[in-house]
């Protein structure tokens, strides 16, 4: 069951609000003050904060402030009076997840909730988020110290930027990057991730709606582009966006308007651009999924991120950050790396790129107990067999290797040949199948479909 606090100073209406929710099958926390709220949000699990602006003492958007330094990822909703949109503007900056201006419907507050519990997931309106990752762009690579140069130079001016590259390799990052080093710093971050909101929320999530625009539209609500007017907005995933929406944002981008879903007036909007995706853009054009004229409007700029196995230089220094960062988070003290763990680190091809990085060192940190040694890691790595060849001198050990080395190649062909079918490779090599996978796991091979993560 999710908890709720309720802080409202106002009596019987913190009464009704705490009905209506405990109806809806949450668990209530109440409280009349800031002052009083602060030591529950320490102390106790809570999902979501329902807060009015207006207190007695400490206000709500000061309350809020602090939750976001010390609990930045609970949602909170902050209660406006009528036709407040400062307030509620100010709330959203202050990194409220959304605002309900009263009096309101109580029957609309419950899906309300839930609608930003799952929603804290999509949208980031955050600008303050201080979250348990290490922030900041960390290189030593050339390819990618020149992408940062030129993103320095290009964050001051408002152009659109598109950044590419596979998953993981730090595109928010990149994003985040330009944010902070550009005139609109202290403006907000909106990110929003265009493959996870559901179609039709998609267009009142970026233009906003009117109370009674739709079906569960209790409220008016800003939409985003509204929202970073003056900041940044992050269109994540740019490459799932529906083509209609892409039309509709594309025409919003360029006249600098938009109307609220259901509102009738012309509202300027000013945002910056920053978009991403993991796809092949050419191919999504070239499919019609991403419209070309959207594109050219997005894509004035583009930064490639390139794989951590192209940059082998960073690799490293992430560790080595990640190791000092989680061996402080999980309490480990001075959490040592052992020779062979930093050798197969060194020279695995990470698919997933940083974020599986970051993934195997907290996973490592955690397993281990003071030194990370090749166990805790749960990575494979193809041994490399011609280094070890210059270390053997026996005539039995050059037997065994070379064996070994004839039957890597025969299992990697036949596995190719079958377009990584085990079962087909094995009858082809005339071994039985679990010898054939005894020997993969030996040599740490893989699947064709999988090669990425054998790379040397
Ligand atoms: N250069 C970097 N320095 C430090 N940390 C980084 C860097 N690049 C990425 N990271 C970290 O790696 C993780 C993934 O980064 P990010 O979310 O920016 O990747 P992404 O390219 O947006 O991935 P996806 O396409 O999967 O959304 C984050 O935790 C981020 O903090
Ligand atoms: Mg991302």
């Amino acid at each position: 069951m999710e908890t709720v606090l309720v802080l409202e100073d106002d009596k019987p209406l913190r009464d009704v609000l705490c009905r209506v929710l405990e109806t809806a099958g949450f668990f209530i926390l109440e409280s009349s003050s800031a002052e009083e709220a602060l030591p529950l949000i320490e102390t106790k699990q809570i999902d979501c904060i329902l807060a009015d602006f207006k207190l007695g003492g400490m206000s709500g958007i000061e309350l809020l402030r602090r939750v976001r330094l010390s609990k930045p990822h609970i949602p909170c909703v902050i209660m406006t009076a009528f036709g407040s949109i400062d307030v509620a503007v100010e709330a959203m900056k202050s990194g409220a997840n959304d605002f309900i201006s009263k009096p309101f419907e109580p029957a609309g507050l419950a899906p309300m909730i839930r609608e930003v519990l799952k929603h804290k997931r999509i949208v980031d309106r955050d600008a303050l988020d201080r979250g348990k990752k290490p922030r900041g762009f960390l290189t030593v690579s050339p390819s990618c110290e020149k992408i940062l140069d030129q993103a320095r130079h290009v964050a001051h001016v408002d152009s659109s930027v598109l950044i590419q590259g596979e998953s993981g390799t730090g595109k928010e990052v990149l994003a985040r990057y330009l944010h902070e080093h550009s005139e609109r710093h202290a403006e907000p971050f909106v990110a929003v991730n265009c493959a996870a909101i559901p179609p039709d929320l998609l267009e009142s999530e970026f233009f906003g709606h009117e109370a009674g625009a739709f079906t569960g539209a209790t409220q008016s609500r800003i939409g985003v582009l509204e929202l970073a007017s003056k900041g940044t907005v992050f269109l994540d995933e740019v490459g799932d966006m529906p083509p209609h929406l892409q039309v509709k944002l594309l025409r919003a981008l360029q006249e600098h308007e938009i109307r609220r879903v259901g509102g009738t007036k012309q509202i300027k909007v000013m945002p910056r651009v920053i978009a991403a995706t993991n796809r092949n853009v050419e191919e999504a054009i070239e499919t019609g999924q991403m419209r070309d004229d959207f594109y050219y409007r997005v894509a004035v700029v583009t930064f490639t991120l390139p794989p951590l196995r192209d940059r082998r230089d960073d690799i490293m220094p992430l560790v080595n950050r990640s190791l000092a960062h989680f061996s402080m988070l999980l309490g480990k003290g001075d959490v040592k790396l052992d020779p062979l763990a930093q050798e197969m680190l060194e020279s695995y091809s990470w698919p997933g790129n940083i974020r599986e990085l970051e993934n195997v060192i907290e996973r490592a940190v955690l397993m281990c107990d003071g030194e990370v040694r090749p166990e805790h890691l749960g990575i494979f790595v193809r041994l490399d067999l011609d280094t070890l060849e210059e270390a053997i001198r026996t005539l039995p050990e050059i037997a065994s290797q070379a064996v070994r080395k004839a039957e890597v190649q025969a299992i990697e062909r036949a596995l190719r040949m079958t377009g990584g079918n085990k079962s087909k490779a094995a009858d082809f090599l005339g071994i039985s199948y679990k010898t054939l996978l005894n020997k993969v796991k030996e040599y740490a091979l893989s699947a064709p479909e999988e090669s990425g993560a054998s790379e040397p």
